[in-house]
């Protein structure tokens, strides 16, 4: 509940100017060091879940910070884990989809068997900003032949509009905090 939220809140670390100026950081790697904060985290985006967990058949993870909790969400739900990374990381054959940085542009990769068809997948990141990232894993997942069936995050940054990328595919966020 509330309190759970406000105990995650506390262990969020902001870090003002990084990676540049006018960004404010969100950490959330101390709420994974910390064993009732993970154990918190992993119960919350459970109950949090944005549609019920026989909706969909596997869980996606973002890199990098998608990957330190989705495998363990998707276990604790009798579930497998897809691994969308970075451009460049893995061997052939890949499918990709770029999407818009504020200055270029990046691309997210994914093994061309990951996904089967007509799989229902949630996409998991720590952190919804802008939604470029999150959009751009959800048009990787649909070209792979699978279905989005929601996307659940830790945190949502205020005022950025990132959820009104998503096409109005449900979506869970934790917490909610100052862009
Ligand atoms: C951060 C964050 C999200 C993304 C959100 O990842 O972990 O994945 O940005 O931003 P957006 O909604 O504006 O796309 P980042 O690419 O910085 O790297 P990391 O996860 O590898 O640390
Ligand atoms: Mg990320």
């Amino acid at each position: 509940g509330q309190e759970n939220a406000e105990y995650l809140v506390s262990l969020i670390r902001s870090v003002p100017g990084f990676p540049k100026e006018g960004i404010i950081f969100r950490d959330f790697m101390p709420v994974l060091a910390d064993p009732k904060g993970l154990n918190i985290l992993l119960q919350a985006l459970e109950e949090a879940l944005p549609v019920p967990a026989d909706e969909f058949d596997a869980i996606a993870g973002l890199e990098s910070r998608g990957f330190l909790f989705g495998p363990t969400l998707a276990s604790r739900l009798g579930k497998g884990f897809i691994a969308i990374r970075k451009a460049g990381k893995l061997p052939p054959e890949t499918i990709g989809e770029s999407y818009d940085l504020e200055y270029g542009t990046a691309s997210v990769e994914i093994e061309t068997e990951a996904v089967a068809h007509g799989e229902r997948v949630l996409i998991v990141d720590d952190l919804i900003a802008t939604g470029g990232t999150a959009k751009a894993g959800a048009d990787l997942i649909e070209k792979a032949g699978g279905k989005v069936a929601g996307f659940s995050f830790v945190m949502r940054l205020d005022g950025l509009d990132g959820i009104d990328k998503l096409g109005g595919v449900p979506t869970s966020s934790l917490v909610s905090m100052p862009a």
